[in-house]
């Protein structure tokens, strides 16, 4: 293990250790009566107070979740306290919890894990708590409303536009976390397209991994350790997000470029990537119209509304009232028409000044 790896494992096992003894602390001013420890929490306790519970932060995207979910929750007049629990699906039980105990009226979940997070909704419920799966699914739960983009589109929007550069050759797939239901929706849109051309032997698929806990340098190390030792020479690599992609283009090394590789989030890295030619295409979601959308919900829902929604998604457990936003593909022809237009990235943060 890289003394960098060693840095962060010890860094994570001391926040969740932190985030462990603050959960029992908190545990404990909440054994209280109820309405005593809102009034203690809670700043103003006539304010609807929404919870935001984030699997992590070390992405650009989840940064600009946060940042645009608690502007638009205050905007319409209401607290909101949001904690990431670095890709640990017991710290996020916790930290659900916590914010359980401080009261909260609704709860808004990016599960780490799709099944265990069904714990949260358990928990919630237990307390008359309301919650709202943000982008990722909770499967096997009661869930109340599931508010993402459509999924199996984005999957597919990344191996169109690499099929349409080179049907034909060796590829790669280069997933996500698997305990992400999303990570499984991407991969399902992204074989819609492939299958065929893999049915046929115009393409050539060498390697098809998950990537644990999305984690760029993992995606990197898995796929350089595989053209290590195999002697191939790959034409395309469909990779689920920016971050995996940043880490395929590190593994391609002198390659990158020659061959092409999909992404996903419009991260700024990723943005330059596709700009300079070293990535084929990423996909725009919007998160000022998830994090304005959820935020509405969020209060609706906290304030006893009924929402009907056009859409539902089976969880495993039930269909869930859900709303699927639409994902667009961008590539070096569109950057400016999408994401700079939209006002998601500058043109000097893109192309410099
Ligand atoms: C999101 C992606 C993101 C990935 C990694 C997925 O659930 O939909 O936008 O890149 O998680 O955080």
């Amino acid at each position: 293990m890289s003394s960098k790896n060693k840095a962060n494992r010890l860094l994570l096992l001391l926040s969740t250790l932190l985030l462990l003894v603050l959960g029992a602390c908190n545990t404990e001013s909440a054994s209280d009566s109820n309405e005593d420890t809102d009034q203690k929490l809670r700043s103003n306790p006539d304010q609807i107070y929404v919870g935001f519970v984030l699997d992590t932060l070390r992405e650009e995207r989840w940064y600009r979740d946060k940042e645009a979910f608690e502007g638009a929750v205050r905007e319409l007049g209401a607290e909101v306290k949001t904690l990431a629990a670095n890709g640990n699906q017991q710290v996020q039980i916790q930290q659900a919890q916590l914010l359980i105990n401080e009261g909260v009226d609704v709860l808004v979940v990016v599960p780490t894990d799709a099944d265990g997070a069904s714990e949260i909704v358990t928990l919630a419920h237990a307390a008359g708590v309301k919650v709202i799966s943000y982008d990722r699914l909770i499967r096997g739960a009661d869930l109340d409303y599931y508010l993402s983009f459509d999924n199996v589109k984005v999957g597919e929007l990344q191996a169109q536009e690499i099929v349409n550069r080179v049907d034909q050759g060796t590829f790669a797939y280069v997933g996500g976390s698997e305990t992400d239901n999303n990570a499984i929706l991407f991969r399902e849109g992204a074989m819609n397209v492939l299958k065929p051309f893999i049915d046929s032997g115009a393409i050539n698929l060498v390697y098809d991994n998950y990537t644990e806990n999305w984690e760029p340098e993992r995606a990197r190390d898995q796929l350089a350790s595989f053209l290590a030792s195999n002697s191939v020479q790959l034409d395309a690599v469909v990779a689920a997000n920016d971050g995996t992609a940043g880490g395929v283009v590190e593994a391609l090394g002198a390659r990158a470029g020659e061959v092409e590789v999909s992404g996903q989030d419009a991260e700024l890295a990723g943005v330059r990537r596709v700009a300079e030619g070293t990535q084929t295409m990423t996909v725009y979601k919007s998160i000022v119209l998830i994090a304005e959308r959820a935020a509405e919900l969020a209060i609706q829902v906290a304030s006893g509304e009924e929402i009907t929604t056009e859409s539902t998604v089976n969880n495993g457990q039930a269909d869930i009232p859900s709303i699927l936003l639409e994902p667009i593909a961008v590539t070096a022809e569109n950057i400016r028409e999408t994401i700079i237009k939209e006002g998601h990235l500058s043109e000097s943060d893109i192309y410099g000044e």
